[in-house]
């Protein structure tokens, strides 16, 4: 349990020695370089030159230039004072075929970033994967193809290689719920597949490639290794409605439970095995898989944006495009929101973390993302984005009620460093604390960093 000191709490909110502070990116999101030094497409690539599924027909070509720009973008962390920096890897980059002979040229890129970081102070945590699949494995089936979850490990040990004497700390997957349910079932992400039995196929081999990747660092000698998840906190409309309760489950069950307890319990739990089965059968889960999908990791990334309020469906409302959903009724919440329209929430966050604390003490828990778009207006050098200020408060405050009542919650890394490609959104929605003008490529600081930077100098806020 952390020692909280009660009386500083009534005006500040202190967070504990050592609380690691942060920024996150992701490759395809602020890269660009699409075709520099070897780089193969990825789905990404070729879902964004699909007409009709990236707003107005954004790509990732060129998004922020961080592939020439990263000694700026290092510098500008720096200044922020931020001690983390969670960025990914593009596997088409590092290995242009997916699999076989790695492309040092790609992985030159990520060796130049790690240095960049530890002389400016900051530790450099690599996610191995952030959605940018080698589209030649796609060819081949993607993610419903088990052989890619032991391509993926080979990926992961050519990373862990070069850049394993310097970072310390690995995540594999970035958000496997929305590679397999967002990629293979909605059709909202690439590959824009809309089969739901390759759906649950997807979730179970990006599931194994973690616990092979896993395997692999370990082999490399990796010391800290994670995989990141985004969670909801599904709360049922009407507790006392047993529909209701049964609607939040099914929904808790498919957005946390089914990576939770093979991750963490090593089974998965018998619900989501059922509905598992009822959709794509169970011969893609083989004997061994749940032991090696459950090897022990140190942390646990979890990525927060919006909870969810749950009701049994009444009437022949419009299904779901999400497999054991149809009878739910995701719950219009009658809140501000962001520009994403996501409701604003932060008791979320804060009962999702005692949730997780309760349900897995065993393992320490980092928010690897957390952040909101916003339509931020820029007047000359300044971007006042006070709202952003505001939801970054709440939730930062939300994460400290969870430490002080005792959730080992060691870090918390803001979503994101720069404005970048929002995915199916485009560079429409901004979730920077740095505004980026896409035509310039100039960057400018948003109030918001201003004040980020204050709170991590103090490792506190004021309440
Ligand atoms: C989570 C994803 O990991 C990130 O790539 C995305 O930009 C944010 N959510 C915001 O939607």
């Amino acid at each position: 349990m952390t020692q909280i000191d009660e009386q500083a709490l009534a005006t500040r909110a202190a967070f504990p020695e050592g609380f690691r502070w942060g920024v996150a990116t992701a490759s395809y999101q602020i890269e660009g370089a699409s075709a520099e030094d070897g780089r193969t497409p990825s789905i990404w690539d070729t879902f964004a030159r699909t007409p009709g599924k990236v707003y107005r027909g954004h790509t990732g070509d060129i998004a922020c230039d961080h592939y020439h720009r990263y000694p700026e973008d290092v510098a500008i962390m720096r200044d922020l004072g931020v001690q983390t920096y969670r960025f990914s890897t593009a596997w088409p980059r590092v290995k242009p075929d997916g699999t076989g002979p790695t492309n040092q040229r790609g992985l030159d890129f990520y060796d130049r970033l790690t240095d960049a970081l530890l002389a400016a102070g900051i530790d450099p945590m690599v996610t191995l994967y952030h959605w940018d699949l080698p589209q030649v494995l796609e060819d081949r089936g993607g993610w419903t193809n088990r052989e890619t979850a032991y391509h993926f490990a080979d990926y992961a040990a050519a990373v862990h290689a070069r850049l394993g004497d310097r970072v310390r700390t690995w995540t594999t997957l970035n958000e496997p719920w929305c590679s397999a349910f967002l990629g293979y079932s909605s059709g909202d992400h690439a590959p824009g597949r809309t089969e739901t039995p390759a759906s649950f196929r997807a979730a179970h081999h990006l599931l194994l490639g973690h616990g092979l990747a896993v395997q692999a660092l370990r082999a490399g000698g990796a010391r800290e290794v994670s995989i990141t998840v985004n969670l909801t906190h599904a709360t049922p409309l009407d507790p006392s409605s047993s529909h209701d309760v049964d609607a939040a489950t099914i929904v808790d069950g498919l957005h946390n439970r089914i990576f939770l307890d093979p991750l963490l319990r090593g089974r998965y739990p018998t619900d989501m095995l059922a509905l598992t089965a009822r959709f794509a059968g169970l011969d893609h889960i083989r004997p061994g898989d749940d032991a090696i999908i459950a090897a022990p990791i140190d942390l646990l990334g979890v990525n927060y944006y919006v909870p969810t309020i749950l009701a049994a469906k009444v009437g022949t409302a419009p299904s779901t495009q999400f497999p054991g959903t149809e009878g739910v009724v995701f719950v219009p919440q009658d809140r501000p929101t962001t520009a994403m329209d996501w409701p604003i929430d932060a008791s979320g966050l804060r009962d999702l973390l005692l949730r997780l604390g309760r349900d897995y003490p065993e393992t320490p828990l980092m928010i690897t993302e957390n952040g909101a778009a916003f339509y931020d207006v820029v007047d000359g050098d300044r971007v006042n984005d006070a709202d952003r200020i505001d939801f970054l408060r709440s939730h930062l405050l939300a994460a400290h009620e969870a430490i002080a009542a005792g959730v080992n919650l060691q870090g918390y890394l803001a979503w994101s460093l720069l404005d970048n490609f929002e995915w199916a959104y485009g560079y429409d929605k901004r979730f920077g604390l740095v505004h980026v003008d896409y035509t310039t490529q100039r960057r400018i600081p948003k109030e918001s960093a201003h004040w980020f930077k204050e709170v991590i100098a103090a490792n506190a806020l004021d309440t």
